[in-house]
C-alpha cells in the first residue's frame, strides 16, 4: 500500500530567480494551483535552481528519491540558449509521456501563437511523474488545467498515492475497471 500522503516537487528553473534577482512567481503559481485543486493530503517540496542541466537532473533525481509522486517544473522550456529543462527531463526519465507536451501545446496555441516555442514534455523518473510547464504564471494555469484530469490516474499506474480533486475545478478521469 503506497504512502497516501503525497509529496509533490515544485521546481522553478530560472537563473535570475535562483540568484534572487527576480521574484519567483512560477513556483508559487504551481503551489496555489495544487492547493486549489487537490483535496487529498499533500506536501510541497519546492526548489529554485539555475538553468544548468546537471543541476536540474540532480534535483529531479533527488526529489524522485525523496518519494515525490509528481514533480512539476516551471521555466526553461523555450528555444533560448539557457533553456534546457526538457533535455534534463528526458535525460532522467526512463519513460517519456509525450502526450502531456502535445496537449499543453494544443491548448496553449488557442491562447498564444508563441505556444509552439515551448518544448515542454513529461516522463517517469523512478516512481515520479515529471511534468514541464512554461515559466509564465498564466501559462502554468492554462497548462495544468489541460493535463490535470489525467494526472491522478497516471500516479495510480505508478503505484503512487490516490489523489483526489475538487470536482468543481478539475475532474480526475479514471477509466472504469473491466
Ligand atoms: N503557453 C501558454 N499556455 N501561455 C503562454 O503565455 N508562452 C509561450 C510558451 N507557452 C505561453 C505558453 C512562450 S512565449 C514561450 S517562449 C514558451 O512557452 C517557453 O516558455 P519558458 O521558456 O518560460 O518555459
Amino acid at each position: 500500500m503506497p504512502d497516501q500522503h503525497a509529496k509533490i516537487g515544485i521546481v522553478t528553473v530560472s537563473d535570475r530567480a535562483s540568484r534572487g534577482e527576480y521574484q519567483d512567481l512560477g513556483g508559487p503559481a504551481i503551489a496555489d494551483y495544487l492547493k486549489a485543486v487537490l483535496t487529498s493530503p499533500w506536501t510541497p517540496l519546492a526548489k529554485i535552481i539555475p538553468d544548468e542541466q546537471p543541476v536540474i537532473e540532480q534535483t529531479l533525481r533527488e526529489l524522485a528519491a525523496q518519494g515525490c509522486c509528481l514533480i512539476v517544473t516551471t521555466g526553461g522550456t523555450g528555444p533560448a540558449k539557457r533553456d534546457v529543462t526538457p533535455e534534463a527531463t528526458v535525460s532522467v526519465c526512463h519513460k517519456l509521456l509525450p502526450g502531456f507536451g502535445e496537449l499543453m501545446r494544443k491548448v496553449s496555441l488557442e491562447k498564444v501563437p508563441t505556444a509552439i516555442l515551448s518544448r515542454q514534455t513529461a516522463g517517469v523518473c523512478g516512481k515520479a511523474l515529471v511534468v514541464n510547464v512554461p515559466g509564465q504564471p498564466r501559462a502554468i494555469r492554462e497548462c495544468l488545467d489541460a493535463i490535470f484530469p489525467a494526472i491522478p490516474y497516471c500516479i495510480d499506474l505508478l503505484d503512487g498515492p490516490y489523489l483526489t480533486t475538487d470536482e468543481t475545478k478539475v475532474v480526475a478521469f479514471r477509466p472504469k475497471k473491466k
